[in-house]
């Protein structure tokens, strides 16, 4: 095929046939690398040769990847969740592989990009027929494999909302806004739909006890990572509740900045209202939502602040701007206006400079709060509402239960 004759790309509300156009791609990107591959010999590093090796960096360095991406995150999962029987037997085989396939292919080409990245630059003709041979061959078979089972069953299993959330999922990691979302909130300005009637099926992925590992703070790890793969937007904010002796709750967004086995952190005033609360009622509440992947996880546990070395860590981790804008905000009382908030902070920039020191020293009201975990809930959303919930908690011996509960 050359490449004038190559389909021309199908829109997003055909997934499926966007990832066969992706396919189509690679296929041309690999006949080049394999050109190239027979070019240098007689021409070396000559402009054509640089040309191509560019142009298949390019490919594989950045659009392979959200492909890879698009499948793992996406398409296998939503088929998982949605196949049965046969179906979801042969997507619980080819999963593993798929994904094995993948990391080969991620591997191989780590080594034929080091090269190209030479030959682009015209200073080397060295190039591994033995890669290329075996980076061709493992994306041939990979795409027969999706090609002949994938990419049918879901043509054939997926509803149209499933389609259109893949397509949506698939123009978002592409930096795209779905024509869909603006569709929604247009209807919604213009009065003409009920917030009650913003309603969303969700189809993505599910959550079985097996998926999920033994310690919940592994588990999240994993979901983290996931997140971030996923470019969810703020991956790191979530809500935290805290209730003061009063028994009024009251809940907040701020930026996870540790997790680890003692458990979740992050950074504040410690004079602010959810710090008074806090000083009164250790228990709080953490919510993370990452509707691009239908998630939702709830901490639960007591909070204790992390050690004065662990806060300057972070404190002088930050830019100078952001230690001292720390310094010149009593966090949550009133002012009078922003323009007394701007006087507190140039007075804050002068105490530092006449002091001289290379850092603007941090304030004793100024740290971390670690919540310790005791109840951790995972929450997948599946269709027609009948979502997956798995919850952990914690056992006075130091175990965690694993326990499903009804959506
Ligand atoms: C995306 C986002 C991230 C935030 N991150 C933090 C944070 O890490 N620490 C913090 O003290 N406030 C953060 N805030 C501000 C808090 O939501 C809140 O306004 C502030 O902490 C005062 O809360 P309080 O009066 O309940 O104590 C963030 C707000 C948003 C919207």
């Amino acid at each position: 095929m050359t490449d004038t004759l190559l389909a021309p790309a199908p829109d997003f509300d055909q997934p499926v046939a966007v990832l066969k156009h992706c396919h189509d791609k690679i296929r041309k990107q690999l006949k080049t690398l394999q050109s190239l591959l027979a070019h240098l010999p007689q021409h070396g590093a000559d402009a054509a040769a640089q040309q191509a090796a560019q142009a298949v960096q390019k490919y594989f360095n950045t659009a392979a990847h959200v492909h890879h991406a698009d499948e793992e995150l996406d398409l296998l999962p939503m088929l998982e969740s949605t196949a049965t029987g046969d179906d979801l037997a042969l997507v619980r085989r080819l999963k593993p592989e798929i994904l094995a396939q993948h990391e080969q292919m991620d591997s191989d080409w780590n080594i034929i990009n080091s090269h190209l990245e030479k030959i682009a630059a015209g200073n080397s003709t060295e190039l591994s027929a033995d890669n290329v041979a075996r980076f061709v061959q493992a994306y041939a078979g990979h795409m027969e494999i999706e090609e002949s089972h994938i990419a049918p069953m879901a043509k054939r299993l997926f509803s149209a909302t499933q389609m259109q959330v893949l397509g949506e999922a698939m123009q978002r990691r592409r930096g795209i806004v779905p024509a869909g979302a603006a569709k929604v909130s247009e209807k919604a300005v213009a009065g003409g739909i009920a917030l009650a009637d913003l309603r969303m099926d969700y189809g993505r992925a599910s959550l079985s006890e097996e998926d999920t590992l033994a310690d919940p703070v592994a588990q999240f790890g994993k979901w983290f990572d996931e997140a971030m793969k996923a470019q969810v937007n703020e991956p790191n904010a979530m809500s935290a509740s805290t209730v003061g002796s009063d028994g009024k709750p009251s809940s907040r967004i701020v930026l996870i900045k540790q997790f680890d086995e003692r458990g979740f952190t992050w950074y504040t005033n410690y004079r602010s209202q959810k710090g008074e609360q806090l000083a009164q009622n250790p228990h709080a509440a953490l919510l993370f939502f990452w509707p691009e992947l239908e998630r939702q996880v709830r901490i639960e546990g007591r909070v204790e602040t992390t050690s004065a070395a662990e806060s300057d860590k972070y404190f002088y981790s930050r830019p100078v701007k952001s230690q001292l804008a720390a310094i010149a905000s009593q966090q949550s009382a009133p002012i009078e206006g922003r323009a007394d908030m701007e006087a507190n902070y140039a007075a804050a920039e002068a105490d530092f400079a006449a002091a001289g020191g290379d850092r603007p020293q941090r304030p004793a009201h100024w740290g971390g709060y670690r919540l310790v975990p005791e109840r951790i809930e995972f929450w997948q959303g599946r269709a027609s509402r009948f979502h997956d919930r798995i919850v952990f908690t914690l056992q006075a011996d130091g175990s965690w239960s694993k326990q499903r509960i009804q959506p």
